[in-house]
């Protein structure tokens, strides 16, 4: 362990937070703390906080952050001690613009809403997402064209996004709301980043270019969904869309629905927290089997031998094993979320770190996954870890859709969504590297996503 090293002549002067006995991360400015290597080389940053021990304090500006740097207590965080923790300071922010849906509700509100939502992502709903998809994908990769350097990062956020919207509004859409739908959700997502990391609050006032983008966008979103939600009269059956589901769900205890604000806040959440995560996720899939043509190669034939133009059903998924592997790989090298947050509202206390209330936590899955202890060569990407998962698999060790009272609602459709896209891929076309370009991470939004050579494709 690196001792705890305060570059001189900084303090903790917040007061906010009892940092005793949790070492500081050596680099820490004045006034700046530690945002610029946070901002600058995230992943090494984050990555290298291990060295300090199972619990490292760094400052966002003069705030005080605690980073637990293991997956153990991390676990503990997000399962035994949900009940003493909260969202944190970048979710305080989101409350007051984005409402009160899933992605940031807390306590008791959070879990009765939970209850509510869960059922739109059972079994018999995701078989009828995964039919969406299948066309989806179908339709996408049918018009790319042969030889033509594409930017896969941008196709797979423009699909993601148009399936989640279907399954969210199918037909109560129209292609005027799709389309205000397709301009405020990137701008949403990447601002969101952005404004947590400010200062102070009166920054978000001032007439900032990247703040009237970003407001307007959230104005945009929260109407146009709104005006979705007042005019749907809700289905009942099988065809039903996640929307129909929202409007029609009934609290066990009290027999009553949400009310049209709340639903608008839980689409909303959805469509925020379902698009940019898959989408990513796929990007760095095609960029790594990009860069492995023999595994390419391998998984094609995996697809191609249960439907030959790779549009597979819901019943199929269990026979794509190897292309779960790289995805599984995928989730653990290239872990969408760079970083979550929570906030203690008791006292609680890790690796001998006391916390009290109040005191900000944050820890990275995609660092949280690179750890040698846990995955030999962790920067190696090798789908072979998964052929016998092993104890590294476990619940505990490998979190990328999070752990406890608020893991990934939709980890079930997010699972279906990339091996139903992957195999649309894998049976047509061939991908290789456009240009001699070095992949590189990029965290200017919610995910840390590829940069890197654009992709060609070659018919298979
Ligand atoms: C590869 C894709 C995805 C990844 C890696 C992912 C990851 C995560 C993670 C880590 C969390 C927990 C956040 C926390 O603890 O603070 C989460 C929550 C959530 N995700 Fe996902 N997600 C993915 C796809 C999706 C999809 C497709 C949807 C919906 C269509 C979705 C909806 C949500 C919602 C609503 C929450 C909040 C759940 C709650 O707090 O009860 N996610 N996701």
């Amino acid at each position: 362990m690196r001792p705890g090293n305060d570059t001189p002549g900084t303090s903790d002067t917040s007061g906010s937070s009892d940092s005793g006995g949790a070492p500081c991360a050596a680099g820490r400015l004045p006034l700046l703390g530690h945002l610029i290597p946070l901002l600058t080389r995230p992943m090494p940053f984050l990555q290298s906080l291990a060295d300090y021990g199972p619990v490292v304090r760094i400052h966002l500006w003069r705030r005080p952050v605690h980073v637990l740097t293991t997956p153990e207590l991390v676990h503990r965080l997000l399962v035994q001690d949900a009940a003493k923790t909260e969202k944190g300071f970048v979710f305080d922010k989101a409350r007051g613009l984005l409402g009160n849906g899933l992605f940031i509700s807390e306590g008791a509100f959070h879990l009765r809403q939970r209850r509510l939502v869960q059922p739109a992502f059972h079994r018999d709903s995701i078989r009828g997402y995964a039919t969406v998809t299948a066309r989806r994908a179908a339709s996408e990769v049918s018009r790319w064209e042969p030889g033509r350097p594409m930017a896969i990062g941008e196709r797979m956020h423009e699909l993601a996004r148009d399936i989640v919207v279907e399954a969210l509004f199918a037909t109560h859409l129209g292609s005027a709301r799709k389309a205000r739908i397709d301009r405020a959700v990137p701008v949403v997502l990447t601002g969101f980043v952005q404004r947590a990391l400010y200062p102070s609050a009166l920054l978000e006032k001032l007439p900032l270019p990247a703040n009237r983008r970003f407001d307007a966008a959230v104005r945009e979103l929260r109407a146009v969904v709104d005006d979705i939600v007042t005019h749907t009269v809700p289905r009942q059956g099988p065809d039903g869309t996640l929307l129909d589901l929202l409007l029609t769900a009934r609290d066990e205890g009290t027999g009553r629905a949400m009310e049209p604000a709340q639903v608008r806040d839980e689409a909303v959440s959805l469509l925020l927290a379902g698009t940019e995560t898959t989408a990513t996720a796929l990007a760095w899939l095609f960029h790594e089997l990009a860069a492995h043509p023999g595994l390419q190669d391998e998984l094609s034939e995996e697809v191609c031998a249960v439907a030959a133009d790779g549009s597979v059903a819901w019943s199929d998924l269990p026979r794509l094993q190897r292309t779960g592997h790289a995805l599984s790989e995928t989730l653990r090298l290239h872990t969408p979320n760079w970083i979550l947050m929570r906030r203690t509202v008791a006292p609680l206390q890790y690796a001998g770190v006391r916390l009290p209330p109040g005191a900000e936590i944050l820890f990275s899955p995609t660092a949280l996954h690179r750890a040698p202890r846990i995955h030999p060569d962790p920067m190696r990407f090798d789908p072979d870890r998964w052929r016998r998962p092993g104890d590294h698999a476990s619940r505990k060790l490998f979190i990328p859709f999070g752990a406890g009272p608020h893991k990934c609602v939709g980890e079930s459709f997010a699972w279906t969504e990339m091996l139903v896209i992957a195999a649309a891929v894998l049976a047509r076309w061939r991908l290789r590297p456009a240009e001699p370009v070095r992949l590189r991470e990029t965290t200017t939004s919610a995910t840390v996503r590829p940069r890197g050579p654009r992709l060609i494709i070659d018919p298979r």
